[in-house]
């Protein structure tokens, strides 16, 4: 779509102005996300109100001025063309996921680990998902198989849409929702030796909630799935990179721990990755 977005520029930009243009951009529900460098931002109107004329379902186009920061993982967005909001309506897999774009986090190129997790995820399980913003992977897995998991997140718009999209997808018997920092909430909570599974899908400080999250798996033992930063000039190392960098976490704990599985969940700048290890861990 880049390709026909600099096709559908060519033009009303200069052909070196058109080069820079990026190559990709999000769609969530009826809004598309672009990032504009600043060498085009006399053009960013124009780019906005092309990309509405020519992408099917779009309502509103935003710029994301600022990569993804703070505790909440939020971007910076700014309203270019079409409907100025930030709220909208986002399915996959048959579930529908209501995301503020600009105060809650949200990703649709995590939908592939999302769907992988559901079917990695038995029957009656209990589950713990860290770091749950607006529900997406629980809701996944709920609306997939009969289980009980507990979301937490410390951003209250998260929690507030994690709830409505549990009654949304009609699964909110299955999921309860906490505000809150989560070692606080598993801290002062009954969690201790309580859960089959956990996620800890908050990639920059996964590995800073990890003793916590070992004391809530059960005493017979469970999986964790572990998100990572891994950087790398080179991608065929990444795996490994990620796997050398959880043993030097295990290192120093007392459970035994397996590796099950290590992937490359998507890149996120230049020579930064995202990782996933699904981790068996046997307390002893
Ligand atoms: C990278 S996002 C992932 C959200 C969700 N799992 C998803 O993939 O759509 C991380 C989430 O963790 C939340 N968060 C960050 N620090 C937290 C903490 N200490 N306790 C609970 N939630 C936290 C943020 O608000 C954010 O919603």
């Amino acid at each position: 779509m880049s390709k026909y977005l600099k096709t559908l520029l060519r033009g009303t930009l200069p052909d070196d102005e058109l080069k820079l243009l990026y190559s990709s951009y999000d769609i969530i529900g009826d809004i598309a996300i672009i990032k504009i460098p600043e060498a085009l931002m006399n053009y960013k109107n124009i780019i906005g109100k092309t990309l509405l004329k020519n992408i099917k379902n779009i309502n509103t186009v935003l710029m994301q001025s600022n990569p993804v920061s703070g505790e909440y993982r939020l971007r910076d967005v700014d309203y270019i063309a079409g409907d100025e909001k930030y709220l909208t309506l986002y399915k996959e897999f048959g579930c529908k996921f209501l995301v503020n774009v600009a105060t809650s986090y949200f990703s649709p190129r995590l939908s592939t680990e999302r769907l992988r997790i559901s079917v990695l995820v038995k029957p009656n399980e209990l589950v713990l998902n860290m770091f749950a913003g607006v529900g997406t992977f629980s809701i996944v897995m709920a609306k997939k198989k009969p289980l009980k998991v507990i979301n937490i997140d410390s951003n209250l718009d998260a929690h507030i849409l994690d709830q409505i999209n549990s009654k949304i997808n009609g699964v909110q018997r299955h999921i309860i929702s906490l505000h809150g920092d989560a070692r606080n909430i598993l801290q002062k909570g009954n969690y201790l030796n309580n859960f089959d599974r956990i996620l800890l899908p908050l990639p920059e400080k996964a590995y800073e909630f990890l003793d916590v999250a070992l004391s809530c798996l059960k005493q017979s033992g469970g999986i964790i799935h572990f998100f990572s930063h891994v950087k790398s000039d080179a991608k065929k190392k990444v795996v490994f990179e990620s796997e050398k960098h959880i043993a030097r976490l295990f290192s120093e704990r007392t459970c035994d721990y397996q590796i099950l599985h290590t992937q490359i969940v998507r890149d996120v700048a230049p020579r930064i990755y995202q990782t996933v290890t699904d981790i068996q861990i046997n307390k002893l």
